[in-house]
């Protein structure tokens, strides 16, 4: 007898980054950066009213696409905080980003579709482009400093492009798309069938003045999803939340396979969703930004060619000069050298790693040591 699976499953394994995190843990003594989450705990008031609720049996099915008190005090937050406009009822609080995506890409996406992903790339989108029967269309970004060439982007598009996903600022860059960059896809796309998927999760995590959202462009309104997470600038990424905000007749379709993948996101977390949006995060902001400056400063002194990033707490790290492709490299620096960072292959980009600085001082400190030694063996 032999069983069969979904085809769709034939190209997807499990993510890159986590099967080379394990590579890493495997090597006794060896300094881990590989892992996008924040070192510092979840925010104590934030843990408190999830525990508050939690005795006081906030326990039962909560409505589908979250508490309407919730929704509103996101909808108050991202006007005031970010400027965007969705009403509560163009929001879904998700089980994190990732079924924010999901269930965007889900609802997008027939079999042959096109989804144009700018790389390098958090690879979560191929995986579910994939299993959705559609097709990935990398759009590489290396040659133009990690921002998208319009020129480029034209040329990628096809009668079949459903999609182009935005991640801004970007895993694993760091890069922030430029006012020009988005004016330029803007004009692009504004008369073309084509949805915008803007990835923001590091949004809070900027370190610039000058960020834009894809999102500000009003005329395009009906074709934009914007994907927020509770991950990365409270420190949540156990908590598995986020959620995604689109215009109504997109929300429509998204909390139909929201409701049928998840029902909800959990009752009991949602006040504690309610107390992160009053947290002020600048002090972590400023922590990010100061191991950004000191880990710029060590990799640049040792010769390294990286670009400065802008938000988010990732470093990409060419290699090229090295002559080995990015898995060989990271996996012989973490062998010899003791030191893991994630290969670039696993963002769609050879000839680069990636570094988290989201580590403490100490681990950081050592692990630019470690490379820096490692350098000097080749
Ligand atoms: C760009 C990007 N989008 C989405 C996610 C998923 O975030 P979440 O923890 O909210 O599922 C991540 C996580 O690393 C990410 O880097």
């Amino acid at each position: 007898m032999e069983l069969t699976f979904n085809h769709a499953f034939d190209h997807v394994k499990r993510s890159g980054i986590r099967r080379f995190t394990e590579v890493v843990k495997s090597v006794p003594g060896a300094v881990q950066l590989t892992i996008g989450e924040p070192d510092l705990d979840t925010p104590e008031a934030v843990r408190t009213a999830a525990k508050l609720a939690l005795d006081a049996g906030d326990t039962h099915y909560p409505p589908n696409n979250g508490r309407p008190e919730l929704l509103e005090a996101i909808s108050k937050f991202e006007e005031g905080r970010n400027g965007l406009r969705y009403a509560p009822d163009e929001i879904i609080l998700t089980i994190g980003a990732t079924e924010a995506l999901f269930i965007s890409l889900f609802a997008l996406l027939n079999p042959g579709d096109e989804v144009i992903i700018p790389t390098p790339a958090f690879s979560l989108y191929e995986s579910i482009a994939r299993l959705c029967r559609a097709v990935p269309v990398n759009l590489p970004t290396e040659d133009n400093r990690f921002q998208i060439d319009p020129a480029a982007l034209a040329a990628a598009i096809t009668p079949r492009t459903k999609a182009l996903v935005l991640t801004s600022p970007n895993n694993p860059t760091g890069c922030v798309y430029t006012r020009e960059t988005l004016d330029a896809i803007h004009a692009v796309l504004k008369d073309r069938p084509i949805f915008v998927i803007c990835d923001e999760v590091y949004r809070q995590l900027v370190y610039t003045d000058d960020f834009t959202s894809f999102s500000a462009f009003a005329d395009m309104r009906d074709r934009v999803i914007v994907v927020q997470s509770y991950s990365k600038p409270y420190a949540m990424t156990g908590w598995r939340l986020g959620y995604v905000m689109a215009d109504r007749p997109v929300h429509d379709k998204l909390q139909v396979a929201h409701q049928y993948a998840v029902v909800s996101a959990p009752a009991f977390v949602q006040a504690a969703c309610m107390e992160a949006l009053k947290y002020d995060n600048s002090a972590d902001t400023a922590l990010f930004r100061r191991r950004r400056d000191y880990v710029y400063k060590r990799l640049t002194d040792m010769g390294l060619d990286v670009q400065k990033p802008e938000g988010a707490f990732y470093m990409f790290i060419r290699v090229k000069e090295f002559g080995m492709d990015s898995l060989t490299f990271c996996t012989r620096m973490v062998k010899e050298g003791k030191v893991g960072l994630t290969p670039g292959v696993y963002f769609g980009c050879e000839g680069y790693m990636r570094l988290s600085y989201c580590y403490s001082d100490a681990d950081l400190k050592e692990g630019l040591d470690r490379i820096e030694a490692f350098l000097k063996t080749l």
